[in-house]
């Protein structure tokens, strides 16, 4: 009986490169979210695919010699071998180059355009190629855009708009109303004091400086621009407006998308208006994971820093890789990978605490039994810890899978896996098993082993589905014994079951030496690595005295402070250097008030090149330490005079 439906997202990832682990990482949530939904029982839909238009592409064609289709399809294979070597399990994969995708989307360009929420105009204002991106002055950052921080250049255009203006105040709604509708908690504060509160803009849904998109159907010399172009496979790949899919009643609305943290405005705000426009019923949740850093920069191509999952799978199996992705890194927040901790998390969890529970177990059962249980001794206290938490844990796994912890639900299993380990220790049956009339407690401590075992690999199933299919042949449970209705009691084991030991799941590796051959293998992202060759200074943090020099350091006082409008963030500074006064802007209102910093002395970057924040000019830039994650200003002697350098 199905408990009903989940339809599941990853964003659909760009066919212009390999793809990293990065990438990889909201596969693998997606993944093991969608496998947990099937094993309760839910009739799952989870899709995922490429984004393959856009004049990135089409350049990146054009360098390459090739097409813009032969392009993306050589690069969509590999992406769809990728998927099927990480064990993803994918019910759809859409393409936005499939033809009936590219259908749908004229018919919902012309459906909006019909109904006035698209409409044409002049498009005027900076463009980054790299990021396909259109901003406003104020979305700058130091003048460069905001999401990858390179030059932009000034672009004006006829294009097409979408009326995204009119429905701020119905996202506002949605946000009050539905408050688990974004999360975590802190994206939705930062969609409604950057985007919201400011006000919307109307947004450019069309271009006529690249070819290599869907066509308006209406209007051949502009192709569909990004947003309703991607956003809407989410639709589209359920049949929305197409005869290629007929599941869109059944799927749609969205359970969940899963997003990173830089697309999570267009899911959240673009995206709800797009459907509202559409008159469609709004996805229940998006969820804006974090990134995979290295050296606390994202990992990206651009930036040279890729960790290669195929290198590591292959040489650390898939399941592996998969858990240390979803048990290293609180899904929320923003972490760090190095080799290292890849390394000492396969050694800690999967070789010694479950792949030693498991070699343990089974041995003792083939070398005291011989492989199958004899009569049972009855249940004592001493075994009342153990079995109680393997009795409880579905109930507090359940909890975390159902708020997307995927950490914590992998902490809540390796506790009953530590506990069952304990266990053997007090047990001791190897001294149990010198005695014959001993053999039926033995029976019961190697009965009880194998139960938390089974329940434990049930649950394990959606993060490491193969290895949990090699526990469930080696403690001989049957397939109705291995499900989720199953995992909720203890003692479904038949006793008389035949248990083989075989081979070790999880070898113990040696942190050196991986270390060393990772290195060789990956050599962009040794120890704390980024790429050698593009990024050597910045990687390993060490510069010259020369080069220390050219940043000028200046006392300054702050002589006047007021709030930037319409940017929450921001404090507008007057700060006096002696020989001239200039304007400061810094993103620190949300820790110190005008008054508390008017008087004061601060260090500043004073050769920093002038940019407009928020449209506001800053010259300079003040110093500020990060204190967790708030931020301190570093306040200079009063007795500084204003201008003094610091050298
Ligand atoms: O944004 N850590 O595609 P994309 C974690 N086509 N996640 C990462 C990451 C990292 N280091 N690097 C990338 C696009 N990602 C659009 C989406 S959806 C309608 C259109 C994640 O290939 C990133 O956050 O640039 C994003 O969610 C996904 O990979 C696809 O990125
Ligand atoms: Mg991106």
């Amino acid at each position: 009986m199905s408990k009903g439906t989940f339809y599941i997202t990853t964003p659909i990832y760009y066919p212009s490169d390999n793809l990293h682990i990065g990438h990889t990482y909201c596969t693998v949530a997606a993944d093991a979210m969608a496998r947990y939904k099937r094993m309760q029982g839910y009739d799952v839909m989870f899709l995922t695919g490429t984004d393959e238009h856009g004049q990135k592409i089409e350049e990146k064609a054009g360098e390459a010699g090739v097409s813009p289709q032969q392009f993306v399809d050589n690069i969509v294979s590999g992406i769809l071998k990728l998927w099927k070597l990480m064990n993803i399990s994918n019910d759809r994969f859409i393409r936005t180059t499939d033809d009936y995708h590219v259908k749908s989307i004229q018919k919902i360009f012309k459906l909006l355009y019909d109904k006035g929420d698209i409409y044409k105009s002049i498009y005027k204002g900076k463009y980054c190629t790299p990021c396909e991106a259109f901003w406003t002055d104020s979305q700058l950052v130091d003048g460069n855009c905001p999401d990858c921080g390179r030059d932009v250049y000034y672009a004006e255009e006829e294009a097409y708009f979408f009326r995204l203006s009119a429905y701020g105040d119905r996202i506002m709604e949605l946000y009050r109303s539905q408050p688990d509708f974004l999360e975590p908690e802190s994206r939705m504060n930062e969609m409604v004091n950057n985007f919201l509160k400011p006000g919307l803009e109307d947004l450019c849904v069309s271009r006529t400086s690249f070819k290599w998109g869907v066509p308006v159907s209406f209007d051949s010399k502009h192709v569909v621009y990004v947003w309703v172009d991607a956003l809407s496979n989410y639709i589209t790949a359920l049949g929305y407006m197409n005869d290629k899919y007929d599941d869109f009643e059944k799927y749609w609305p969205a359970d969940v998308h899963f997003v990173g943290k830089e697309i999570t405005r267009f899911h959240s705000i673009i995206w709800p208006a797009l459907l509202m426009a559409l008159d469609l019923p709004l996805p229940k949740k998006v969820y804006g994971h974090g990134w995979l850093n290295i050296g606390g920069e994202k990992m990206s191509k651009s930036k040279g820093n890729v960790v290669d999952p195929v290198v590591l799978a292959g040489r650390y199996g898939v399941d592996a890789l998969r858990y240390f992705l979803l048990r290293e890194f609180p899904f929320g927040t923003d972490g760090d990978f190095t080799n290292e901790a890849l390394i000492t998390r396969i050694n800690s969890d999967l070789a010694n605490d479950l792949g030693n529970l498991v070699s343990r177990t089974t041995a003792m059962v083939e070398k005291y039994f011989g492989g199958t249980l004899s009569d049972l001794g009855q249940p004592e206290p001493a075994d009342e810890e153990l079995t109680g938490m393997a009795k409880n844990l579905r109930s507090l796994y359940e909890r975390s899978m159902e708020s997307y912890a995927f950490q914590s639900a992998l902490m809540d299993i390796f506790k009953v896996v530590s506990r069952a380990n304990k266990y053997i220790d007090e047990t001791t049956p190897w001294i149990l098993a010198k005695d014959e009339s001993n053999k039926a407690r033995l029976a019961r401590v190697m009965y009880n082993l194998l139960e938390t075992v089974r329940i434990c690999a049930i649950l394990l199933t959606p993060f490491i589905p193969d290895s949990s299919e090699i526990i469930r042949k080696k403690i001989g449970a049957d397939l109705s014994i291995f499900n989720w209705d199953s995992a909720g009691s203890f003692g479904l084991l038949p006793k008389n079951v035949t248990v083989s030991k075989g081979e070790n799941i999880f070898p113990r590796l040696d942190l050196n030496k991986e270390l060393d051959e990772l290195e060789k293998l990956q050599p962009d992202t040794g120890g704390t690595g980024t790429d050698k060759n593009q990024n050597k200074g910045k990687t390993d943090g060490i510069i010259t005295i020369d080069e220390f020099r050219k940043t000028k350091l200046r006392i300054g006082e702050i002589k006047a402070c007021e709030p930037v409008k319409k940017a929450d963030r921001l404090l507008c500074m007057q700060v006096d250097f002696g020989s001239e006064t200039r304007q400061i802007v810094s993103g620190i209102a949300k820790w110190y008030t005008p008054e508390q910093l008017i008087g004061k002395k601060i260090i500043c970057v004073f050769n920093l090149k002038p940019a407009a924040i928020r449209g506001v000019e800053s010259h300079g830039m003040l110093l500020a330490a990060e204190d967790g994650d708030r931020a301190r200003v570093i306040f200079a002697d009063d007795d500084l005079k204003p201008g003094a350098e610091i050298s």
